[in-house]
């Protein structure tokens, strides 16, 4: 079948192991089903695990892709769930510590047909295109979670979004502003300001402006280009929510005098429950929410995306038709 692989990694030249081509169908394990995929979509993840981080070299080659909507084999419309916890644990499988996501151990979505367990499904929100549904899997959950679950924050409150043009902080101003929420976002990138605008964004800055005032929440996958400046947006007392670490994850200051004099709370925050995806697919669908997609290219074409997405240069999610 057609698939999107890691066939070697390198930190220097990420791409120089990317291979898009024929790959043999993994087989199916007991109590897993085979998902045709129709749309599935790129992540940073995938340029991670093409670099070697969260990928160790002896599961190579491996397919790559935590996202996917698709045919179930009953004939439903899904969303795969891409968490897969470890046998019988019980609770919530984000804290479970030999939890994975699909392409880190089992073969990903990037691919005609992708195999995940059963209970991995969540239906397809009607009303959502193909190309808007394979969003929702990974930035999208990743963008619920930190704000409704590990934020927590309240129609009213000022959100700050660091890098508006990535996946996840895209998600994230389109979630914050249809919640009710003042949604502030910096981006390196003007066109990007201009985006995270017309996705409800309240105001945007440059990356490390100086803000008007204070938010009560800090949403943060960039890392250590943004670190000091999200420290110093909050108020006292408000939430720094971190799933990322984009520009590299040692910032120049920890900025631990601040942390603790202003009584912050940081928050570490990694995808989300299926129950949350679930949820998420219905608040989207409720509120008429168009995922932002930056360009939509036939899996065939994989490279581009990801040649895009290693340049910097995306606004929404890249989705790719199979
Ligand atoms: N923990 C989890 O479960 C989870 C889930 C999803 C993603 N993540 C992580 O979150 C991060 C974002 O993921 P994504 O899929 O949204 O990635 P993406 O679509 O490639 O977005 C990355 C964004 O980072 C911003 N950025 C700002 N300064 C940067 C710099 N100096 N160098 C590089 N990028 C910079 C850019 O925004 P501007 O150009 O607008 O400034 C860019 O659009 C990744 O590190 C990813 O691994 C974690």
């Amino acid at each position: 079948m057609l698939a999107v692989a890691a066939v070697t990694q390198s930190t220097d030249d990420p791409l120089s192991g990317l291979h898009v081509g024929d790959i043999d169908e993994p087989p199916v394990p007991e109590d897993w089903v085979s998902i045709d995929v129709v749309t599935c979509a790129l992540n940073h993840h995938d340029l991670w695990s093409l670099k070697g981080v969260g990928l160790p070299g002896d599961r190579l080659p491996m397919i790559l892709g935590c996202d996917a909507a698709g045919q179930a084999p009953d004939g439903a419309e899904v969303l795969v769930y891409p968490v897969i916890s470890s046998p019988g644990f019980q609770g919530d499988v984000t804290n479970d510590p030999r939890r994975s996501l699909l392409s880190e151990v089992y073969p990903g979505t990037l691919a005609e047909r992708v195999r995940v367990p059963a209970g991995n499904l969540v239906p397809k929100p009607e009303g959502l295109s193909w190309e808007q549904a394979a969003c929702l899997p990974t930035a999208w959950l990743t963008a619920y979670r930190m704000l409704f679950t590990n934020a927590a924050v309240h129609p009213g409150d000022t959100v700050l979004v660091q890098g508006a043009g990535g996946g996840v902080a895209t998600a994230a101003i389109q979630l914050a502003a249809a919640a009710g929420l003042r949604v502030w976002a910096t981006s390196r990138d003007a066109a990007k300001r201009d985006l995270a605008k017309e996705l409800g964004a309240t105001e945007t800055f440059e990356s490390g402006a100086r803000l008007p005032d204070r938010v009560d929440a800090v949403m943060e996958t960039v890392g250590a280009a943004t670190w000091s400046h999200s420290v110093n947006s909050l108020r006292p007392g408000g939430t720094i929510v971190i799933s990322g670490a984009t520009s590299g994850d040692a910032p120049a200051k920890a900025e631990l005098t601040k942390i603790f004099f202003k009584q912050l709370r940081v928050i570490g925050s990694t995808m989300g429950t299926r129950d949350e995806l679930a949820r998420l697919a219905r608040f989207v669908a409720d509120k008429g929410i168009e995922p932002q997609i930056d360009s939509v290219l036939p899996l065939a074409q994989a490279r581009t995306g990801f040649e895009r997405m290693a340049a910097g240069d995306v606004g929404g999610k890249i989705v790719f038709r199979v």
